[in-house]
């Protein structure tokens, strides 16, 4: 075989393997478009902008435009955002689009359960809660890591400066929507340290 046809070849070979991995990328709705100025085509989101939403449940993703329709969460940039996919069509595209995007692997998963004595007060919290608080263990309902299952969201590698908003939000009484207040009732118990440690905690998980 001449060189020029190997080249031609493993040219066509690349092109052929473009257009297929480009087949598998998930094209835009129209709705989802104007969200990805701010969420990001990936759906990971901006720091100081927009959190990360790539992958998570679209049942949980479709309570949360609700919840800004109905003023159960408020925020300037995003309640405005809500208003453009009320239509249920239109919602449940948007929603499906970036429920359906991979958030980041994590490469170093914890277990739950072998973990007796931690000295860090953020993971203290996170795996064994605090009793004389009434704080449950985060990781009981959003999973070892913040990895997040269903109606408990994902919190790994989630924007810090978002995390802890949501968590002054519910302390501060201008989130709710979220079944029995079950995270305001704990974010309530939070210190603002510890609020911010928790942040800082699972925004940092690899
Ligand atoms: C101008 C920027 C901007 C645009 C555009 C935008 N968002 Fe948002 N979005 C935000 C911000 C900021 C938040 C966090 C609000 C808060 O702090 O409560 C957010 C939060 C969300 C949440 C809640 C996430 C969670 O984990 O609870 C969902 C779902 C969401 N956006 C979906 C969308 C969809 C769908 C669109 C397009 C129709 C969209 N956003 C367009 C800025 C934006
Ligand atoms: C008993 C179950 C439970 C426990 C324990 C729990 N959470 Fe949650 N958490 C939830 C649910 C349910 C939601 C979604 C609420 C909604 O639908 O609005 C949530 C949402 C959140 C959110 C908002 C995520 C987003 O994308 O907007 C943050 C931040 C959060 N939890 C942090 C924590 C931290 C930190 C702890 C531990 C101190 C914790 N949670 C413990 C059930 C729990």
């Amino acid at each position: 075989m001449s060189l020029t046809k190997i080249v031609q070849g493993s040219l066509g070979l690349g092109v052929l393997l473009l257009s297929i991995s480009s087949a598998f990328a998930a094209p835009i709705p129209p709705s989802a478009t104007v969200c990805t100025s701010c969420h990001m085509p990936t759906g990971m989101g901006l720091p100081n902008m927009a959190p990360m939403i790539a992958g998570k449940n679209a049942k949980y993703l479709t309570r949360q435009i609700d919840l800004f329709l109905g003023g159960e969460r408020n925020d300037p940039l995003m309640t405005p955002m809500a208003s453009l996919i009320v239509d249920p069509q239109k919602k449940a595209e948007a929603i499906s689009y970036f429920a359906s995007l991979s958030a980041p692997e994590i490469k170093t998963p914890e277990q739950r359960g072998d973990h007796v004595i931690i000295s860090d007060p953020a993971r203290k919290l996170v795996y064994q809660g605090d009793w004389s608080r009434n704080i449950p263990a985060c990781s009981t309902c959003h999973g070892a890591n913040g990895i997040g299952d269903k109606d408990f969201p994902r919190l790994a590698n989630q924007h810090p400066d978002y995390l802890e908003e949501q968590l002054k939000a519910w302390k501060n009484k201008t989130r709710s929507g979220d079944h029995n207040d079950v995270m305001g009732s704990i974010a309530r118990q939070l210190t603002n340290t510890e609020i911010s440690q928790l942040s800082q905690y699972f925004a940092n998980v690899k």
